[in-house]
């Protein structure tokens, strides 16, 4: 039996800290063994550090677990970050510095020019921005993001159909709850309404899809050359992210080719069999009234996309449905697989 790889979290008693101390129950390759979070919760038991909001109880293998200061010293080398935005950037620059492979969630670090910001059925090769970002800052560590909750969502609904030549998109997003974190947003405002603004939202959802199906140029990213217009808003679901999205391409697809494009579409982390990776990434539902949050996120451990209702737009071509969950797919979930590409890559060695 091969040993596994021992990791830590950075913000391991927030909302995101929970949905990774319960994804990573179990994994085959890694296992939790250090949890850092602020000076409030440093020193206590995991138990009396937070309070669990997730379903079912706090895993047995961390409740004992004494949570430490977020400063390097004693972590292991591989940390999965769901750091408040507030403080991530120098704290996960800290620990790039001291070594660590710092593999984040927080949107602090995502756009920067050598900083892979990471869908392993998407952009693998944006991996090989790494060597440049180690030389231009000095560190024997590194950082690598995963994207913000909804663009994961945007980009996986359109990857299949990148090859197309996608020109311009259009996405109004209907966000779950707990995309906010707890306890998110007020029950007063969300219950029976819908908040037509989610904050900084529109603009990561724009630049980070550009950035993810975009081209790796040998030090950075060419973004991809596609005007990309998103409307986002909070509504009375729990869990997951669904978008309406209607696309341009530059190619004249028929339906059929757009049909066989999702169809077919395979990647890296599904050849590789990586143990979370689904093993399809893009599920396209024909059900005239699917995907549904309620009925969709969870399944495939909430790890893949769920596509539908693709049709004709009179205005950009086509339009879809795509839904994504946002806490795993869009979060906890996203960044374990990016560690999984990262081993399977031979970069934990
Ligand atoms: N919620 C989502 O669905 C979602 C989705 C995608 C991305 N994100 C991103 O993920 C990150 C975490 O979100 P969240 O909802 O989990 O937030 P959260 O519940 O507020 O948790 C924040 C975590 O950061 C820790 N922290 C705060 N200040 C600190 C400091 N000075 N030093 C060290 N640790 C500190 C907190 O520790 P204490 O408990 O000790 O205060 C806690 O563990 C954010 O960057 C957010 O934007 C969230």
């Amino acid at each position: 039996m091969h040993t596994r790889i021992e990791i830590g979290i950075l913000g391991a008693t927030g909302m995101v800290g929970q949905h990774f101390v319960r994804f990573l129950e179990g994994h085959p390759w890694f296992e939790l063994k250090w949890l850092g979070a602020s000076d409030r919760s440093a020193g206590k038991k995991y138990r009396d550090a937070m309070t669990w909001h997730l379903a079912g109880a706090t895993p047995d293998a961390v409740t004992d677990l004494t949570v430490e200061d977020c400063k390097p010293g004693n972590a292991p080398r591989l940390l999965f970050s769901a750091m408040d935005a507030s403080v991530a950037t120098e704290i996960e620059q800290a620990f790039a510095c001291a070594g660590h492979i710092v593999v984040s969630n927080s949107k602090n670090h995502r756009m920067e020019r050598d900083v892979p910001l990471l869908v392993p059925e998407i952009n693998p090769d944006h991996l090989k921005l790494v060597p440049g970002q180690q030389r231009n800052r000095g560190w024997k560590g590194q950082i690598i993001t995963n994207p913000n909750c909804s663009t994961v969502s945007l980009t996986m609904g359109l990857a299949p159909l990148k090859q197309f030549g996608i020109t311009k998109v259009i996405a109004t997003t209907m966000q779950a709850v707990s995309g906010a974190g707890y306890p998110g947003v007020a029950s007063m405002d969300i219950m029976g309404n819908v908040v037509p603004f989610v904050g900084g939202e529109e603009e990561k959802m724009q630049q980070e899809t550009q950035k993810i199906l975009g081209e790796f140029r040998g030090d950075h990213i060419e973004p991809l050359a596609a005007r990309v217009s998103a409307h986002c808003n909070r509504v009375a679901v729990v869990d997951g992210h669904t978008l309406t999205v209607s696309v341009e391409f530059s190619s004249k697809p028929s339906i059929a080719d757009l049909h066989h494009a999702y169809d077919n579409f395979q990647a890296i982390p599904q050849e590789r069999t990586l143990p979370s990776a689904p093993p399809r990434p893009v599920i396209y539902m024909h059900e005239s009234n699917r995907p549904q949050p309620r009925k969709d996120a969870e399944r495939e451990r909430g790890m893949a996309a769920f596509v539908g209702r693709l049709r004709i737009c009179p205005v950009l071509g086509y339009k879809f449905v795509a839904l994504a969950h946002n806490t795993i797919r869009g979060a906890a979930g996203a960044a374990v697989l990016n560690a999984e590409l990262m081993h399977s890559e031979g970069m934990l060695d």
